[in-house]
């Protein structure tokens, strides 16, 4: 799968290991196809930038989904769900992760680098991952009423 990967500063906040370079090795090693949006060091940019770039990706048919890291996912989210045909999800559990995918297709996941750990980033990455949508009637009009 082809997938964007993007964060803010907080993708490279102290201490080691950096959460972005961390995420984007764990999704290649799982045979992803990693096209990274930067940014790509500690020096503060704004997630709306970022955002924009990962979802353009998504948008313009570069990559089937995305993986967005702020401090807590929750601008990054705010920023993404802005684009139409984006479903962003901030996650925090397995769980969330799991039925984000079932019931929303969601198709980007947003991961917080100062509310969650790397290994449960690692746990919402490939729980995310693995999970395809339901399909069921219920939610797909639920969603074409998010895209009218
Ligand atoms: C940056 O300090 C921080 O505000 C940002 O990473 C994010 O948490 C915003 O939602």
């Amino acid at each position: 799968m082809r997938i964007a990967v993007g964060s803010d500063h907080a993708g490279f906040e102290s201490p080691e290991p950096f959460y972005k370079p961390s995420i984007v090795a764990h999704l290649e090693l799982r045979g992803c196809m990693v096209t990274d949006c930067g940014t790509s060091g500690p020096d503060a940019v704004d997630y709306p930038d970022v955002a924009q770039r990962v979802c353009q990706e998504i948008l313009e048919g570069r990559a089937e989904r995305g993986v967005l890291i702020c401090g807590t996912g929750i601008g990054m989210s705010i920023s993404a769900n802005r684009h139409h045909g984006i479903r962003a999800a901030v996650c925090t559990t397995a769980e969330m992760a799991r039925l984000t995918r079932l019931h929303n297709d969601a198709n980007v996941l947003c991961l917080g680098r100062r509310v969650s750990d790397l290994e449960t980033c690692f746990l919402l990455v490939d729980v995310w991952m693995e999970t395809a949508f339901s399909g069921e009637a219920r939610h797909v009009g639920r969603l074409r009423k998010m895209d009218k």
